[in-house]
């Protein structure tokens, strides 16, 4: 029997939770979903960031692992949870005495093991260690607790994230990205049965600039002032892939993109 495994883009605000909140039982059902990861770096409701607040109602809602990216250290109260380490990950490739790990498996009765990854690149984005050598380090962590991984690479360039999933073909059962809030059209297998996706896009108000209202993002653009970037309300959108695995040798069997709308 196939492992299913929903991978969630960017969850932005308060809109964001809310979405999944609603939509995730229903979800659950339909991909007859065994694991269930979301990114949640914009959760907390300045879009900023991810609170323990916040973290523990994408929790409640049924995400068993959620990923971080750049925001992952705007909110303090973030840190006891990112040292109890139970269901988050942030990029691996961060300095080794930062709080948090870059790998966790997810163990449950009900499923097999579920291995996850989270790596942050390195082209237009703040600076770390290389996303390559710590995927390889990482790997070397899961030490055979799990057949199955899911890695996430939380990215601005689609080559960046391109590259790692062809690094990675073969070792892990799929490589998916981040980072951009824009879902991309290039869901496939690659030859050695990872599944990849360059970047899984947004769960938020979709009337808007990635998540934010429109008209101070403009302001912005046109004179390059500050002005606070408030969270958008309207259209909102899940977005994300789901992922059958083979539990017995690791690899993807398929992977196909999701974009829903609450009825
Ligand atoms: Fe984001
Ligand atoms: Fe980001």
């Amino acid at each position: 029997m196939a492992m299913n495994v929903l991978c969630i883009g960017d969850v932005v605000g308060t809109p964001g939770i809310q979405l999944v909140e609603q939509l995730l039982p229903g979800l659950r059902e339909e991909h007859e979903l065994h694991w269930v990861i979301a990114n949640g770096e914009n959760a907390h409701q300045s879009g900023n960031g991810l609170g323990a607040k916040e973290f523990e109602r994408l929790r409640q809602a049924g995400v068993d692992c959620v990923t971080l990216g750049d925001h992952l250290w705007r909110r303090r109260d973030l840190r006891p949870v990112l040292r109890a380490g139970e269901g988050i990950v942030r990029p691996g490739n961060l300095p080794a005495e930062a709080v948090g790990s870059g790998v966790t498996v997810l163990e449950s009765d009900s499923a097999p093991p579920l291995a996850v990854i989270n790596l942050m690149g390195r082209v237009f984005m703040s600076p770390a260690e290389c996303p390559f050598a710590t995927a390889d380090r990482l790997i070397d962590e899961i030490d055979g607790r799990a057949t199955a991984t899911v890695v996430e690479i939380h990215a601005e360039a689609t080559s960046e994230k391109q590259a790692l999933s062809w690094a990675l073909d073969g070792r892990v059962s799929a490589v998916v990205g981040s980072h951009t809030h824009v879902q991309t059209a290039d869901d496939r297998i690659l030859p050695g049965g990872t599944a990849a996706l360059t970047d899984m896009g947004m769960t938020g108000p979709f009337e808007s600039v990635l998540g934010r209202r429109v008209e101070p993002v403009l302001q912005h653009m046109r004179t390059s002032m500050f002005i606070p970037f408030l969270v958008a309300k309207h259209d909102p959108r899940l977005q994300g892939t789901v992922i059958r695995i083979d539990p017995e040798t690791g690899r993807a069997l398929s992977i196909v993109r999701i974009d829903v709308a609450p009825v």
